[in-house]
């Protein structure tokens, strides 16, 4: 038989150790600047309209809204940071199929509701999906992620139709990448950074970076002393070479063949793919005949059971299926064992895909003024079954500092940034 690692590399699933991180980041690169070019490109490199320089006006206070993976969350913003009315409920359209109307109006209530703690009438909203931004800050949606079901707000430029059911205002869409490396840059304090990076991985994931205008060759008109926040969606690239697992989770997914990038590494997914390896690992007889059955007959895994089962943590209050189905000693070895690789994975092509972006930022070149990574997500922060921070930073130390002498920091994390870079893009 096999041994668990000869049973993922027979499957195409490329373990951590072996991911050729030089021509993966050159292959990032190569999409970075097809996408800047305007030409076909699996990363979208959508200019955000908004830069890295403004100053928001002490005392003011937005009305945001943060529209995430699972949640939206609504508060009044000031800067420094200071949040109030917060309020937090389900995502419309995470949870089943929502209308137009419907959609609308969950954001609708809740900006009335916070709006008259409000000093200005423009509003501020995080919006986390593939959106193409106006100059005026509005986002037309290209398309969904993370399985919210929504169809006909496909298309649709998402803060004027909001506006419209107010009847009033304004308001500045920004992507939570965006939003986050707005956060960071409001918070650096006297710390001093030649550039910016804001990464999510949490639900999904995705990249935003600071780009010379005059590299953005495929808008025309922008000053090309000038510089501006590019929204990668670097979820959505498409030339990571991706296992069996990953092909048979997607097909499971509402939006099969969108995303392959994101589904290798964010928290929607992990769990998808561990349990797909465990079920090819049970047909290859690779259990004991309980484990196999139990494992056959789990019809989803959500990532956090996979990750606590991973890391041998029970938690409080939260029945774990795995529990039971790898009950035997050599069933929970060998199942860790198999698993375990999928999240070193998603760890090292994290560290890939930030790589590049420091190297497409073209700074960090003095120690003294390094690329501040403000990265924020659940699956970033929260992951037990490796040290998933610990494991970027080695890879970057790696990747970055000793190859390319090119200097990075991951900055303290900022509370609540979505809502923080939301209310910096409507107040600026
Ligand atoms: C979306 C991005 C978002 C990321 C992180 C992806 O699914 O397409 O716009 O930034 O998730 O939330």
């Amino acid at each position: 038989m096999k041994t668990p690692e000869e049973f993922l590399e027979a499957n195409g699933f490329t373990a951590a150790g072996e991911i050729d991180r030089q021509k993966m980041i050159a292959t990032f690169l190569s999409e970075m600047e097809k996408g800047l070019r305007g030409e076909p490109s699996s990363l979208r490199m959508i200019p955000a309209y908004v830069g890295v320089n403004g100053r928001v006006p002490a005392g003011a206070k937005a009305a945001v809204l943060d529209a995430g993976g699972t949640n939206f969350r609504s508060a009044v913003v000031s800067i420094p940071p200071k949040i109030e009315e917060r309020r937090n409920q389900p995502m419309p359209g995470s949870k089943s199929q929502v209308s137009e109307d419907e959609f609308y109006a969950a954001f609708a209530d809740e900006l009335r509701r916070v709006a008259p703690f409000a000093t200005t009438n423009r509003y501020g909203w995080c919006f986390s999906y593939n959106a193409d931004v106006t100059p005026e800050l509005d986002a037309r949606l290209n398309c969904w992620t993370k399985g919210i079901q929504a169809p006909e707000i496909v298309g649709q430029y998402v803060g004027s139709e909001l506006v419209k059911r107010l009847g009033g205002g304004s308001i500045a869409v920004v992507n939570d990448t965006v939003a986050t490396l707005l956060a960071a840059k409001a918070t650096e304090g006297d710390r001093v950074y030649s550039s910016y990076i804001g990464f999510i991985l949490g639900t999904g994931t995705n990249t935003a970076y600071v780009e010379k205008n005059r590299n953005i060759t495929k808008v025309e008109g922008l000053d090309p002393a000038g510089s501006m926040i590019i929204n990668a969606e670097s979820g959505s690239m498409d030339k990571v070479a991706r296992s069996r697992f990953d092909e048979a989770m997607d097909q499971k997914q509402v939006d099969p063949g969108h995303n392959p990038f994101e589904k290798m590494i964010s928290g929607g997914y992990l769990g998808g793919i561990g349990l797909e390896v465990w079920k090819a690992a049970a047909k290859a007889g690779m259990f004991s005949p309980k484990a196999s059955a139990g494992i056959g007959g789990l019809g989803t895994l959500e990532t956090i059971d996979f990750d606590n089962f991973c890391a041998s943590f029970r938690k409080e209050g939260r029945a774990n299926p795995l529990d039971d189905i790898f009950a035997g000693a050599d069933d929970a070895k060998m199942a860790r064992r198999l698993g375990v690789p999928v999240f070193e994975r998603a760890a090292v092509l994290t560290a890939v895909h930030l790589a590049a972006f420091c190297i497409k930022s073209g700074e960090g070149a003095d120690a003294s003024a390094p690329i501040a990574i403000n990265a924020d997500g659940s699956t970033y922060y929260k992951t037990r079954a490796i040290p998933f921070d610990e494991t970027v930073r080695r890879e970057l130390d790696d990747m970055l500092v000793k190859r390319r002498n090119i200097h990075y920091e991951i900055t303290p994390q900022v509370e609540d940034a979505p809502l923080v870079g939301a209310a910096i893009a409507a107040l600026l």
